[in-house]
């Protein structure tokens, strides 16, 4: 606590006790910033005002210099002189363009004078003096091998033009004379930079004290420069202001998604006030949010910076490489049409204003034109999303808390007693010894080993939780350990820092230090870490970090990391370097066993879809936040981080059995499933609820595991290329206006299973939107219900019902065997669902592998593509593999006992209208029935092809003709 009297630590320790007890108190939002709280987010706004304000006599005052340009191997290197006073001083900051490989380009600024540290600190500070220019090693693992075939097309003493991309249609117009850039795709410009003159970047300057009242008269406000304060605590800013600020201009974009963590619309609001707009910039400053307000731009725990511009065809986008805090403002504006296309319609420019507290300026921009393209190139950057332990796209069931350990075998029985398949169960911060990490309660968890005994004996996992506060106690091993291996944040004085957490005074663990990742890595071991053993797994919570006495409830931007890094530099990136820490550690718990982690984190940062699931935090159990859920998924899904969930059933309070349902109901949509609920709530395992709710949750539930296979190969279709396991409508059809601003209904993976959750209350039919002209059939009666395209249809869904159609000429594979968990179907026999299009064809595929180990990447996997054809029906390898070219392992051989059982095809043609159909696999042939029923009364014809026996790994085909 440092200098604080006995007595404010007291009121800040019943503050804080008072808000932990309090079920009821909501999110304050004036304890979070906005922009006009934040000095550097309210200087750039005002700047761009002023900007604006001035139009055309508006001179940004930052110009490449001619003579400083160079290109040599796909980059250009130039320095741009900030003009800085009326005088005509300049700074120096070097600038470099690259064209990289993939067809992307990156822009990076930096400042002459910081970069050579030729500047004081203040305070006597002991900090770095550079930009923060460590990002991208945590960020980036890709995707940046340069375009050597990129060239200059065109210079002069005012611009230099870059032709690049793979089909060489690709150009930047780098202009000098106020800098602009202007990004061009077949000769049309989509992107802009700095085309508003509102890129600013804060150059070093010492703080001359000036009289009271003087700050203005020279021109710019300094009043928010120095030592900042907001909600009772000062902010020291040691290098003075640094921000960055850029506008990004998408010409003829009327759509922009991405950008998380928000609530809100997928289609992002505009922020400058007016009509249904935000007048608040979306904000991304990872924050424990305690109770989040919905349609905002509030900051929420996580955030990634990657923006996607959407119009009819085409899909451009940047991402904002930089940890700080940041705030994007975003306006719309008609474009001024051009005279001779006389009579069309105005276009729509959306322009954006990226501004961060500090770091480089280091922008990647994407010329599509399509969102996969959008989706595959920034994963080939940060990552794909890992493959997933296969249990953990089960159910997981959770609460804060189970009490003990019989109560965690208790509702393990439970569950088995009523048929509810899950896989995890979850143990939030009371099976703890006193809100120390690593221990247990000794009077509550006598014996965690039995209680994962009997979990493993039921083919389930365990999960509990792990945050990075540590408790301050000496004796405790892990603290004395921290302390004495000096491994935690420090504070700007250069003494550790503590602040208040659950355990009351903690420590933080700073793992931007590479000795704390190694020492993370020895406390999992299984003999170290006494009760866990091979189906623990980690829960880490509160990593933005939370500190429930910092300012925002964070850590001061002025303490210390590793490196001598501003917590202000790298605070976007905390969460992600601590999950990063226990994803190593995961991976290490036992010398030779090489098992994939499950970590599921609540702070994220791009990149972080490398390392586990992430969830949207502490929601509240009505109907709005479960609305709110799904454009939240979305979001994810095109961001980069498709495995994602909210707290099923809502956090906090006490959902009604009706919202129960419909959430089990969603919940089934979600990537990461997981029920969860605030320690106040009243007890809600499924099992609880009665009939007919049970039994409705449970059916949602087998709906989910029936479908496991076809989640795992969306799963694997992200780690494969990016591809979000649930797809918006403008990401599956992206020359459909009329869907581009939907974000209540979703694809499953590549399966055509069109779902839309019902989220609201008393609502028992919903109009869905059909993008395309195939057919669509219901996924249970197997009606036609569409067969024409943007024609909203109207489909029923009592409680028990799930609007969720399937669309024609796709095949996807399902487990019909209802049971337990998703280990426990490891070996079932598959039914593959065929839907037929309107031209009598279909196609799909399924990717499985031992969903434990990392034995896929060495070819131990199947991986199949069925296809259906006028005469035919057949099952091949994805890729061509040649079965004998690889030595199956264990899990590879034990799939010849899996089998195709069931081959059901809705839509069938007259081609399936016989007794029996003849497969053909591995040299042999063997005759099977078939149920064929006619077409009746608005249902499909449909038959039902079984025992079809062939081994699932193995080539076969059906002859129809
Ligand atoms: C905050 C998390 O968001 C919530 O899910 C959890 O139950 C509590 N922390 C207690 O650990």
């Amino acid at each position: 606590m440092g200098l604080r009297s006995p007595w404010t630590t007291l009121l800040i320790a019943l503050g804080m006790l008072m808000c932990l007890v309090m079920p009821g108190a909501s999110v304050k939002e004036h304890d979070f910033k906005k922009c006009d709280q934040s000095g550097f987010c309210k200087r750039n706004r005002a700047y761009a005002d002023k900007a604006t304000a001035e139009s055309s006599r508006w001179q940004s005052p930052y110009n490449i210099q001619p003579a400083s340009v160079s290109f040599k191997d796909g980059q250009l290197h130039a320095v741009i002189q900030k003009t800085t006073n009326a005088k005509g001083d300049t700074v120096n900051l070097p600038i470099t363009v690259s064209f990289l490989k993939s067809g992307n380009a990156r822009v990076t600024v930096d400042e002459e004078r910081r970069q050579k540290q030729d500047i004081e600190l203040r305070h006597d500070s002991k900090i770095r003096k550079e930009r923060y220019n460590e990002a991208d090693k945590w960020v980036l693992v890709g995707g940046l091998d340069l375009d050597k075939d990129a060239r200059v097309s065109h210079q002069d003493e005012t611009q230099t033009n870059v032709q690049y991309g793979k089909e060489g249609n690709l150009e930047a117009a780098i202009k000098y004379s106020p800098l602009e850039i202007d990004f061009r795709r077949d000769g049309a410009s989509h992107i802009r930079f700095n085309d508003r003159g509102f890129l600013n970047m804060e150059h070093w300057r010492p703080k001359i004290d000036k009289e009271e009242g003087q700050e203005e008269k020279d021109g710019e406000d300094e009043s928010t420069w120095w030592d900042e304060t907001f909600g009772g605590n000062t902010d020291s800013k040691p290098r003075g202001p640094e921000s960055i600020a850029l506008d990004i201009s998408f010409l003829g974009y009327e759509h922009v998604f991405g950008i998380p963590e928000h609530t809100g619309s997928l289609s992002l609001k505009q922020t400058r006030g007016g009509g249904d707009n935000h007048n608040e910039p979306y904000r991304m400053y990872n924050s424990d949010v305690f109770e989040y307000v919905l349609d905002s731009p509030m900051t929420l725990y996580g955030s990634i910076p990657f923006m996607q511009a959407h119009k009819k065809d085409s899909t451009v986008g940047v991402f904002w490489l930089n940890a700080a805090e940041t705030w994007v403002d975003i306006v719309k504006s008609k474009a001024a049409s051009n005279p001779l296309t006389l009579g069309k319609a105005e276009k729509t420019n959306t322009e954006t204003h990226w501004i961060s507290e500090s770091g480089l300026l280091d922008v990647f921009v994407f010329l599509g034109p399509t969102p996969q393209d959008l989706t595959r190139t920034y994963g080939e950057l940060t990552g794909y999303s890992a493959m997933p332990q296969e249990f953990a796209i089960g159910y997981h069931q959770c609460r804060w808390n189970y009490i003990s350990d019989d109560d965690v075998k208790d509702v393990d029985r439970k569950m088995d007693k009523f048929k509810i398949p899950y896989d995890v169960i979850w143990l939030d911060i009371e099976y703890l010894d006193d809100r120390k990490y690593f221990t247990w309660d000794p009077h509550s968890f006598t014996d965690p080993t039995g209680m994962g005994k009997q979990l493993e004996d039921h083919s389930r996992q365990l999960v509990i939780i792990i945050d990075p506060h540590i408790k301050k106690l000496d004796g405790y091993p892990i603290y004395d350990q921290l302390s004495s291996q000096d491994l935690a944040v420090y504070d700007k004085e250069g003494k550790v820092y503590e602040g208040w957490c659950w355990p009351g005074s903690s420590n933080w663990i700073d793992c931007f230090n590479p000795k704390a990742i190694e020492w993370w890595k020895t406390l999992y071991k299984y003999d170290k870490f006494a009760g866990t053993a091979e189906n623990t797994f980690i829960w880490n919570d509160m990593n933005e970090p939370s500190v429930f006495n910092g300012p925002e409830t964070t850590m001061p931007k002025d303490n210390i990391h590793f490196g001598q890094w501003e917590h202000r530099d790298i605070h976007n990136i905390n969460g992600l370097t601590f999950h990063n820490a226990t994803f190593e550690a995961l991976k290490t718990r036992k010398k030779g066993e090489l098992r994939r982690p499950f970590v599921l984190t609540r702070s994220f940062y791009s990149g972080s879809q490398r390392l586990g699931a992430m969830w949207t935090g502490d929601n509240q159990a009505t109907w709005e936040h479960l609305a709110a859920s799904i454009p939240m998924v979305l979001n994810q899904g095109i961001s980069g981080f498709p495995f994602a969930g909210a707290d099923v059933g809502g956090f906090f309070g006490n959902p009604s059995k009706d919202l129960m349902a419909r959430w089990y109901q969603a919940g089934a949509f979600y990537p990461f499933y997981r029920g969860h609920a605030h320690i106040d709530s009243r007890r809600r395992e499924p099992y609880l609820l009665g009939e007919p709710y049970t039994g409705i949750l449970t059916q949602a539930l087998r709906l989910r595991y029936a479908l496991l296979p076809s989640w795992y190969t969306a799963f694997f279709q992200a780690n494969r290329d990016g591809s979000p396991i649930v797809r918006p409508m403008y990401w599956t059809h992206p020359s459909e206006e009329a869907g581009f601003a939907i974000d209540d209904q979703l694809f499953v993976g590549s399966t055509g299973i069109l779902a839309k959750p019902i989220v609201e209350e008393n609502k028992f039919s919903t109009d869905m939107w059909i993008p395309d002209d195939e057919v669509y059939y219901d996924y249970t009666t197997y009606n036609v219900v569409s067969t024409q395209k943007s024609k909203r249809v109207t489909i029923a869904a009592a409680i028990d019902q799930i609007p969720m159609l399937m669309r024609g000429g796709h095949v996807f594979a399902r487990r019909d065997i209802p049971r337990r968990s998703a280990l426990a179907m490891k070996y079932d026999d598959y039914t593959l669902v065929v839907s037929v299009s309107k031209d009598g064809v279909a196609a799909g595929e399924l990717y499985t592998d031992d969903g434990d180990t990392f034995e896929h990447e060495k070819g131990q996997y199947i991986y199949r593509k069925f296809s259906l054809t006028e005469d035919s029906m057949s099952s091949v390898d994805a890729e061509g593999r040649n079965a004998k070219s690889v030595k199956a392992g264990a899990w590879l051989k034990a799939q010849n006992r899996v089998h195709v059982d069931k081959i059901i095809v809705v839509g069938a043609t007259e081609a399936w209208n016989k007794k029996e159909v003849e497969i053909d696999s591995e040299g042999k042939t063997w005759a099977v029935q078939v149920d064929y029923h006619a077409a009746a009364k608005g249902q499909a014809a449909y038959a039902v092809v079984g025992r079809v026996g062939a081994k699932i790994g193995s080539d076969w085909s059906i002859k129809l003709a």
